[in-house]
């Protein structure tokens, strides 16, 4: 099983641009990317922030640009998106159907279950906050098949990056979620987005990672105790791949000058954030 990830692909209006960055553009080459993809995946998540100011406009392309994907797409909301916007926009399927106050779904037709968490609070505030039902609802959805790999996604780390003026912010119900997931760290593996760079955690014993956006990002410098050292990174996405033997897997890939989107280990991620 291959799970895809794109995060914070940050779509907006036609014609316009985010922070001078065609982002569309960007999203339409990662999913070119995915397409060239041996194996090709199974299934695609994207990890919130599909738009930058979560109008409908901004979904009705991010919905055009996706279904050129020859892989079956889902998506949990990030904090610059606007949940009713976002469903009014989008095959339901896509966000399992979720009617609910927060976006929450399983998805079980795989081999590993998709999780799809959103723990936003008013956009676009940055922080987190998992809410007694979410935490309530995601004990009892683990423990209908406790046995089966799972993969939970959800926009910010719930663990701290490091990225102090974003960790400033918080993940509320953190305790809880780690206190829920320890006994099954093993099988779930936590997946965000968020912070526009890749960084690797734990949650209660689960293994957590971010992401790079689909765009080229601006991010704050590693442990840098200064919030606006700043440097650029270049766009990029991760792959997760799932095996009985192995477990999960995490493949990080970058965009390269010729357009090419090449592999970089886990373990190298950090050494290959060099400035683009
Ligand atoms: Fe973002």
């Amino acid at each position: 099983m291959l799970v895809a990830q794109l995060t914070d692909t940050h779509v907006v209006r036609p014609g316009s641009t985010y922070f001078g960055v065609d982002t569309a553009a960007y999203l339409r080459d990662a999913i070119d990317a995915l397409h060239a993809l041996d194996p090709a995946p199974d299934v695609v998540v994207v990890t919130g922030d599909l738009t930058n100011f979560g109008e409908p406009a901004e979904y009705e392309r991010f919905a055009e640009l996706m279904a050129a994907s020859r892989v079956p797409y889902f998506v949990v909301p990030g904090n610059h998106d606007d949940r009713d916007a976002m469903r009014a926009c989008l095959p339901p399927r896509t966000y399992g159907g979720s009617n609910d106050a927060r976006v929450r779904f399983a998805i079980d037709e795989y081999d590993v279950r998709v999780i799809g968490l959103d723990a936003n609070g008013a956009r676009p505030w940055p922080g987190a906050r998992l809410d007694d039902a979410s935490l309530r609802w995601l004990d009892r959805t683990l423990a209908l098949r406790d046995a089966t790999p799972a993969l939970v996604c959800v926009h910010q780390p719930p663990f701290r990056t490091g990225l102090h003026y974003l960790d400033a912010f918080g993940f509320g119900g953190a305790r809880r979620l780690r206190a829920l997931l320890a006994p099954r760290a093993r099988h779930v593996r936590v997946i965000s987005g968020h912070i526009h760079c890749v960084r690797v955690g734990d949650v209660g014993g689960a293994r957590a990672s971010t992401a790079p956006s689909t765009a080229p990002q601006v991010v704050p410098e590693l442990f840098e105790r200064r919030p606006f050292a700043l440097r650029r990174e270049r766009p990029g996405f991760a792959t997760h791949a799932w095996d009985a033997a192995r477990g999960f897997v995490t493949t990080v890939f970058r965009r390269a000058d010729d357009g090419r989107y090449v592999p970089v280990a886990e373990s190298a991620a950090a050494a290959e954030n060099a400035p683009a």
